[in-house]
C-alpha cells in the first residue's frame, strides 16, 4: 500500500495523510488558505481557548474562521474545566468543523499553570472526563463529529506517558491521535523521539498522526516509513514554505519531487499577505507577514540584507519595493 493514502476518522474521510499542524501565531486563516492551495490535506487552526470562548471573546472567534477553499479542518481547543469544554465546543456550531482537537501538549507556563495544554498529560483522568465532555458535546451540537487529542511524549525524560495518555483519550471517545514525539520539559529543543509513534501506533486502535522534526519532504515519508503512523503533520516545516505539501506528495507518489523556483515561491507570499490582509487590515498583516517572509525567501542570494528590510515593511506597496524584479502580475 502506497505511504501515501486517504485516511477516514469516524465520519471524516480525508484525501490523503498530509497535515498541516496547529501552530500558534501562524496557522491563521490566510495561511491555511494557502496550505490547502499547496496541497495539504487537511488543516488545524492555531489553539483557542476554551475559556476565552465561552467569554464571548470576538478575537477568539476570528482564530477560528473557515478559510473558503477548506473543505475540512480541525478547530482546536484548550482548557482544564470539562464543562467549560463542553460548552466552547457547542459553540462550534456554527462553524461545522470536520474534527475537535484538544491540546494536551502545550508546554507554555501560562497554559500549564491552569492545568491546561501539557499539564493534561500528568493527569489522565481529567484528560478522560475532557474528552468525554467533548465528545458529548458534538454528539448533542456538531452531528458527531469526531474527536481527536493532541499530546507529547510525556512531562519529562523522568514521566514518558504517552502510551497511558492516549488510551486514556480513546476510551474516553477520541478517534484519532496525534503525538509530538517530544516531553514538555524539551519544548522544541532536542530531537523528538519517532520510537514513541512507532510504539503508540502499534498500541492503539485509532489512527496515530506523527509530529516532530519534520522539515522535509524525505523527513515525512522516513516517519511513514519507520513509525507506521497513519499521517503526518507539517509543523515548523511548513512556514514560509507550504510548497512542502506537494513536494512530499510527490515525492511519495513518484520518487520524486521539483521545488518550485524563488519567483514562484515569493508570488505565493504575496497572495498570502493579500488573504491576510482582508481579514486582519493592511497593518497588521504587514507586521505578521515579516517572519514568515523570511521563510518564504529562504536560499535567496541577498536574503540578509532584505530580513534587514522587511523588519521595516508595513505596506503592501512597501514589501513590493524589496521585490522590484518580480512582475506586477505575480504578486
Ligand atoms: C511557534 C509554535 C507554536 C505552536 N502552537 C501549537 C498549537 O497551537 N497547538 C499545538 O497542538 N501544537 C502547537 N505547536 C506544536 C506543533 O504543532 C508541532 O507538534 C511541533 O512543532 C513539532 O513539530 P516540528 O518539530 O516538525 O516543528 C507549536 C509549535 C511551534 C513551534
Amino acid at each position: 500500500m502506497s505511504l501515501y493514502r486517504p485516511l477516514c476518522i469516524g465520519k471524516l474521510s480525508l484525501p490523503g495523510n498530509l497535515f498541516l499542524a496547529p501552530v500558534a501565531g501562524y496557522t491563521d486563516r490566510a495561511f491555511r488558505s494557502i496550505c490547502v492551495e499547496q496541497g495539504a490535506d487537511f488543516t488545524y487552526t492555531e489553539l483557542v481557548s476554551s475559556e476565552a470562548l465561552v467569554r464571548g471573546g470576538v478575537k477568539t472567534q476570528s482564530l477560528f474562521r473557515r478559510a473558503d477553499n477548506e473543505s475540512r479542518y480541525c478547530i482546536q481547543l484548550f482548557g482544564s474545566d470539562p464543562d467549560v469544554m463542553y460548552r466552547a465546543t457547542a459553540m462550534l456550531t456554527p462553524q461545522r468543523p470536520d474534527l475537535v482537537d484538544i491540546n494536551c501538549g502545550c508546554p507554555v507556563p501560562k497554559v500549564v499553570k491552569t492545568g491546561s495544554g501539557a499539564a493534561l498529560t500528568r493527569d489522565p483522568e481529567r484528560l478522560a472526563r475532557i474528552v468525554e465532555a467533548v465528545v458529548h458535546a458534538s454528539q448533542e451540537h456538531l452531528d458527531n463529529t469526531p474527536v481527536s487529542v493532541k499530546i507529547r511524549s510525556g512531562w519529562d525524560a523522568q514521566a514518558i506517558n504517552y502510551r497511558e495518555s492516549a488510551s486514556a483519550a480513546v476510551a474516553a471517545g477520541a478517534s484519532i491521535v496525534a503525538l509530538h514525539a517530544r516531553t514538555r520539559d524539551q519544548g522544541y529543543e532536542g530531537k523528538s523521539n519517532w520510537a514513541h509513534i512507532a510504539d503508540l501506533a502499534s498500541h492503539v486502535s485509532v489512527p496515530v498522526v506523527g509530529s516532530g522534526d519534520l522539515f522535509a519532504p524525505q523527513d515525512a515519508v522516513a516517519m511513514l516509513e519507520q513509525t507506521a503512523c497513519a499521517a503526518v503533520m507539517f509543523a515548523r516545516g511548513a512556514l514560509g514554505n507550504p510548497f512542502i505539501f506537494a513536494e512530499t506528495r510527490s515525492l511519495l507518489l513518484t520518487g520524486s519531487y521539483e521545488v518550485p523556483c524563488l519567483q514562484d515561491r515569493i508570488a505565493v507570499a504575496f497572495r498570502q499577505l493579500a488573504l491576510l490582509a482582508s481579514d486582519v487590515g493592511e497593518k497588521s498583516a504587514c507586521l505578521e507577514m515579516r517572519k514568515q517572509f523570511c521563510a518564504y525567501t529562504h536560499g535567496m542570494t541577498s536574503a540578509a540584507e532584505l530580513r534587514s528590510q522587511l523588519v521595516h515593511a508595513d505596506t503592501i506597496d512597501a514589501y513590493r519595493a524589496l521585490f522590484p524584479s518580480l512582475p506586477a502580475m505575480l504578486r
